[in-house]
């Protein structure tokens, strides 16, 4: 039997699952979700959630992968066939996030251009919107073909195809010991100097002055937690692949608080990063920093090109700011492409080159649709329903049936024959108990919000073609390819 893959070394498997980790999440979520809910304050239920879910699912996936040596489906189906489905769900749900992920990673390879004469103009707002994006009044009004986007969307599938083909070591690996210590390397060479730019500490005391108001309201508790489980990739196929590749007596339990403390640390980083920009943009314009302050696709494209137009050194800052979040992108979408085609192989037994090529393929065919018109407004409601109400509902069953019907004792076992520390009834207890009810109360605001209320302003038809219809998506996926006829060496452990 062919042996499993591996890891070359532990520093390669620690910037590989870093890489995973670090992404567009940390760069425009972060600083914001600070800052909208206590600013320092945020701090506490953020650093509680990273100790009791966030840590403690890392080492749980670490262990689980490592142990089945398998892709999501096949730990699943190692505990019980019957629940190879929840895998395959999970998988569904990082293949309809590498779909439009790699749109956005596609808009930061075209906007590391633009940033070198600020080809946006005096109105970066404008630009987006209208000229770069083309953007039509509905999301089922699709417009025209942006070619440039669509160019930008085909090298990232071409680069991800590369690592990927290329293979764990080979190509994965490698490919995340130059993006990683790179990104970390740009991002402290924009900190030092855009914390010395005037206003920024204006900015700085605004993302971390804490508003203790805030910290009763349990909202912000759960959104720590979305926040922890979207920024570590848990809960959606990603680590227990990476894991997968894990030498037998390769450690777990400090992989994973490494792997943690590491994405959490970049997430501050680049809260001060962006937060200094704001302030100065607010003292050069004579505004307050919560005038100029927003979030995602409008903080890096529309605030951020207007922040630099205000900078001395634009080029400079503008080109460095958007190949971070290039770098941090494409090596999520790395890590999301390789979850999905090794379940594949693991499944079927297909050969990695010609699984990857047809992934990659199929993928761009519909990551198309994101170079339209219409794409943002797909972008938003995908975007929306996938992490809401997909991403968080899967990882909750994963948490329950593995704390409650499959039990930890033996993940625990395992982990702790390798690591170095052991984990015991702490652990346990996040997970059993901490873990599944701000979880479980998160998914129950979120479908009760999206009842109540439709998101956005979109249409109903809107929302249900593109929105609530993933549901069923990525359920009956799973259970469809459950049931496929699986190659023999599917279920053969490879210790
Ligand atoms: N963890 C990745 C991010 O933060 C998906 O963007």
């Amino acid at each position: 039997m062919k042996k499993r893959e591996q890891w070359g070394s532990r520093l390669g498997f620690i910037l590989a699952a870093v890489g995973s980790a670090i992404g567009l999440g940390n760069i425009w979520r972060f600083p914001y979700m600070a800052y909208e809910n206590g600013g320092g304050a945020f701090l506490i239920p953020y650093i509680f959630a990273l100790l009791t879910a966030g840590i403690p699912f890392m080492i749980l996936e670490f262990g689980l992968g490592q142990k089945y040596r398998g892709s999501a489906p096949k730990v699943f189906a190692s505990l019980n066939p019957k629940w190879e489905w929840i895998g395959w769900s999970q998988v569904m749900v990082a293949a309809v996030i590498s779909i439009y992920y790699v749109a956005v990673v596609g808009w930061t390879l075209n906007y590391a251009t633009f940033a070198v004469d600020q080809s946006w103009g005096s109105d970066p707002k404008a630009f987006f919107f209208n000229e770069y994006l083309g953007l039509t009044g509905s999301p089922l009004e699709l417009g025209g073909i942006r070619w440039n986007i669509l160019g930008a969307c085909a090298l990232t599938w071409l680069a991800t195809w590369t690592a990927c083909t290329s293979g764990v070591r080979k190509g994965i690996e490698r490919a995340c010991k130059v993006l990683i210590p790179l990104l970390f390397v740009l991002v402290l060479v924009l900190i030092c100097r855009v914390v010395t730019l005037d206003g920024a500490l204006t900015g700085l005391e605004f993302l971390f002055r804490p508003d203790f108001s805030k910290i009763a309201d349990f909202s912000v508790w759960t959104d720590a937690y979305g926040q922890i489980f979207y920024s570590l990739s848990v809960g959606f196929s990603i680590m227990l692949a990476y894991s997968s590749y894990l030498p037998k007596e390769s450690d777990t339990a400090n992989n994973a608080a490494m792997t943690v403390f590491l994405n959490c640390g970049f997430s501050l980083l680049a809260g001060v990063m962006i937060f200094s920009v704001l302030g100065n943009m607010a003292h050069e314009t004579g505004k307050s920093v919560t005038d100029v302050a927003g979030a995602g696709v409008g903080l890096a494209f529309v605030i951020i090109p207007k922040a630099i137009n205000t900078m001395p050194m634009p080029s400079f800052f503008g080109v460095l700011f958007f190949l971070c979040l290039l770098m941090a992108g494409l090596s999520s979408q790395i890590s999301i492409v390789e979850a999905i085609c090794s379940s594949f192989i693991d499944k079927f037994g297909w050969s990695r080159k010609a699984t990857v090529t047809v992934y990659c393929a199929a993928g761009f065919g519909l990551t198309s649709i994101f170079a339209t018109g219409g794409g943002l407004l797909i972008l938003d409601i995908v975007d929306h329903f996938i992490n809401n109400l997909c991403l968080l509902p899967v990882a909750l069953i994963e948490i329950v049936l593995l704390s409650w019907v499959v039990g930890l004792d033996e993940t625990k076992t395992h982990v702790n024959a390798t690591s170095d520390f052991t984990v015991g009834t702490i652990w346990k207890t996040c997970l059993k108990f901490v873990t599944i009810i701000v979880l479980g109360y998160a998914t129950l605001r979120n479908v009760q919000g999206d009842f109540g209320t439709p998101y956005g302003g979109y249409g109903t038809d809107e929302l249900i073609a593109l929105g609530w219809s993933l549901i069923p998506f990525v359920l009956m996926m799973g259970v469809y390819l459950r049931n496929k006829q699986a190659a023999p060496t599917f279920m053969s452990t490879q210790h």
